[in-house]
């Protein structure tokens, strides 16, 4: 039986929902590991006095994680849409659908997305879509969730190992720019499991980019996934393709000053399993941290009431790990220093940059 274009794309999501599970069974080194506190025996502090609320994307979020962007334009995926979408009604995490370029196309499969705000009217709900969308495509994006932000993806490698995906990237910039000017919400650019350079991150700077979530290697892959769905070319050897998320979070540390003259919002995303990985991330300089594959499948394994409850543990878990480090709120685990080492040292070094300055920076604070 041949399918429609319709049906294979249908079938491209579910295949990337299953393959994306299969990868959460799959223990593999992380960069986070690589990232030491400095341990001190005095805390000087009360439980009650840590505070993990944080702004981005011009929004106080109460929660420094929230539900990055996956799935819908199918019937199966459209399940796993509504109950991340349950989760983030009752926990108050933001939440993202995963591309909506699919109903954009085929309004049949609107409600696969729409599920997500109708379970979560009052959350903070973003839309997904490719930079190579018009500014006319993203306010339909937006309209369809009744989006509070919109994302855009990059995801060169993604498309270039795809059989289906896109061979003309020359338009991304322009259009990127165009949505942040006009779209009238904000717009957040992040990368699929790539992670970011210190010059992506300069040139979405100067398109006035400010919220970037460098979603770095680590966690989902998709060479590996489009690969698996590849049977022509064979691009197996590109499977460590990418920066790590920590490695992300160290490039933008080079460009710092940038950052801060423009009021960038960094986010992070990639291979987040725990939430000492989510203090570590915030303690390299994100704002919040983005969980995809981990989501997907404690929904998939636990439902509803053991994923809104592991929420629950995790905010509980940050906020005593903070106390430990005597960290009253995000800024403030941002001066607490860190060890680099391993291969974030190597590839900091091989980058000059000042890896020293992590071990050593409560000092000058
Ligand atoms: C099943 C699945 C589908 C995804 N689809 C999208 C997408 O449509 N748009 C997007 O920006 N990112 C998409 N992603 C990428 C995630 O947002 C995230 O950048 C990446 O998975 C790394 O995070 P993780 O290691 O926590 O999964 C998808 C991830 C998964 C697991």
């Amino acid at each position: 039986m041949t399918l429609d274009p319709s049906q294979l794309n249908q079938q491209r999501k579910d295949d990337h929902v299953n393959l994306a599970l299969e990868q959460q069974k799959e223990k593999q080194h992380s960069s986070f590991d690589d990232i030491r506190f400095v341990h001190h025996s005095f805390s000087k502090m009360a439980f009650d006095q840590v505070d993990v609320q944080t702004v981005w994307a011009q929004h106080t979020h109460q929660m420094p994680f929230y539900i990055n962007g996956m799935t819908g334009g199918s019937k199966f995926t459209k399940q796993f849409n509504e109950k991340l979408g349950q989760v983030a009604a009752q926990t108050g995490l933001a939440i993202a659908t995963g591309s909506v370029s699919a109903a954009l196309k085929d309004p049949s499969l609107n409600d696969s997305f729409q599920i997500m705000r109708e379970v979560n009217p009052n959350g903070f709900v973003m839309a997904n879509l490719g930079a190579h969308h018009s500014l006319e495509n993203a306010k339909r994006a937006v309209d369809l969730l009744k989006a509070d932000a919109l994302q855009i993806h990059l995801n060169v490698p993604q498309e270039i190992v795809m059989p289906e995906g896109d061979r003309d990237f020359s338009n991304w910039a322009e259009n990127i720019q165009a949505m942040v000017e006009n779209l009238g919400v904000p717009v957040i650019v992040k990368e699929v499991g790539f992670g970011m350079s210190r010059e992506t991150i300069e040139l979405l700077i100067s398109l006035g980019v400010a919220n970037i979530d460098v979603s770095g290697r680590g966690g989902t892959n998709f060479v590996r996934i489009e690969d698996d769905r590849n049977n022509r070319l064979d691009f197996s050897a590109l499977g460590e393709w990418g920066q790590t998320t920590a490695e992300s979070l160290v490039e933008a540390h080079a460009v710092q000053d940038l950052i801060e003259r423009n009021q960038v919002t960094l986010l992070a995303s990639g291979g987040i399993r725990q939430p000492f990985d989510i203090l570590k991330a915030l303690s390299l300089g994100a704002s919040a941290v983005g969980l995809s594959g981990r989501f997907l499948a404690s929904v998939n394994d636990i439902g509803v009431d053991g994923t809104v409850e592991m929420v629950h543990n995790w905010r509980e878990s940050l906020q005593l790990m903070m106390l430990m480090l005597e960290a009253k709120n995000i800024q403030s685990l941002q001066h607490k220093d860190l060890i680099l080492s391993g291969n974030l040292l190597d590839w900091a070094q091989l980058r000059q940059i000042d890896a020293d300055h992590f071990a050593n920076r409560s000092q000058s604070h």
